[in-house]
């Protein structure tokens, strides 16, 4: 008997034994498992976030530019505005501003009353940060010269003003949202003057 007893004593330390190191593996395991589910959720937020690419920084991209700050400059810097700039590709194809040509003495007068103008029709006085725009739904505003825009998302998540695509959001100059557009959001009117066929006349 006493044998016996010994026998299953060791038996059940043995298996305890065994019992342990399960316990201990399938632990690891879970843990491992579990660690391992939060980074994958995380990896799928951050593709998502990723995806939309937006708000990008400016300072990656050298900044508004000269005509973008000239613009930025001409709102009070200690009020809420939001501001729709043309990007330096836009200022140059569309409106037909360099730098290097538009800022002379003989130029600067008539380059000056065309970026306030675009201001006119691309800024408004309060603020309107990238989130607070809705996804597909079409927000109304009115720009400080009565000009009407609408604000939206598009299905990739761009935020999209009068069909002008957005570049980069949410940049900041004291009081001042900028987005910058890929466009000039402008009348027909306006945008007429920068056609080939009005220079021509
Ligand atoms: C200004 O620069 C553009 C290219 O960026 C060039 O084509 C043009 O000739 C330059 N104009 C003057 C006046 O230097
Ligand atoms: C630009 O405007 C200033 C001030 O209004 C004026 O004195 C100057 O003569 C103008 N320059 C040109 C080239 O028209």
């Amino acid at each position: 008997m006493k044998t016996f007893r010994k026998r299953v004593r060791r038996f059940i330390s043995r298996n305890s034994v065994y019992l342990v190191f399960i316990f201990i593996s399938v632990s690891c395991l879970l843990l491992l498992f579990n660690s391992s589910l939060p980074e994958v959720s995380w990896d799928i937020t951050t593709v998502g976030s990723h995806e939309a690419s937006l708000p990008c920084r400016i300072s990656d991209e050298g900044g508004l530019g000269e005509f973008g700050d000239m613009m930025v400059a001409m709102l009070p810097d200690d009020l809420a505005f939001t501001v729709f700039v043309p990007s330096k590709i836009a200022f140059e194809k569309i409106l037909h501003l360099r730098a290097n040509e538009s800022l002379t003495k003989e130029n600067v007068n008539n380059t000056y009353a065309i970026v306030s103008r675009v201001l006119g029709f691309a800024a408004i006085p309060r603020h309107l940060p990238y989130g607070a725009v809705p996804m597909r739904k079409e927000i109304m505003f009115d720009s400080i010269s009565g000009f009407k825009l609408y604000a939206w998302k598009d299905f990739d998540g761009t935020l999209v003003v009068n069909g002008v695509r957005s570049e980069c959001v949410d940049t900041r100059r004291a009081e001042t949202i900028v987005h910058i557009m890929k466009g000039v959001i402008m009348d027909a009117e306006f945008e007429q003057s920068f056609s080939p066929d009005y220079e021509d006349r």
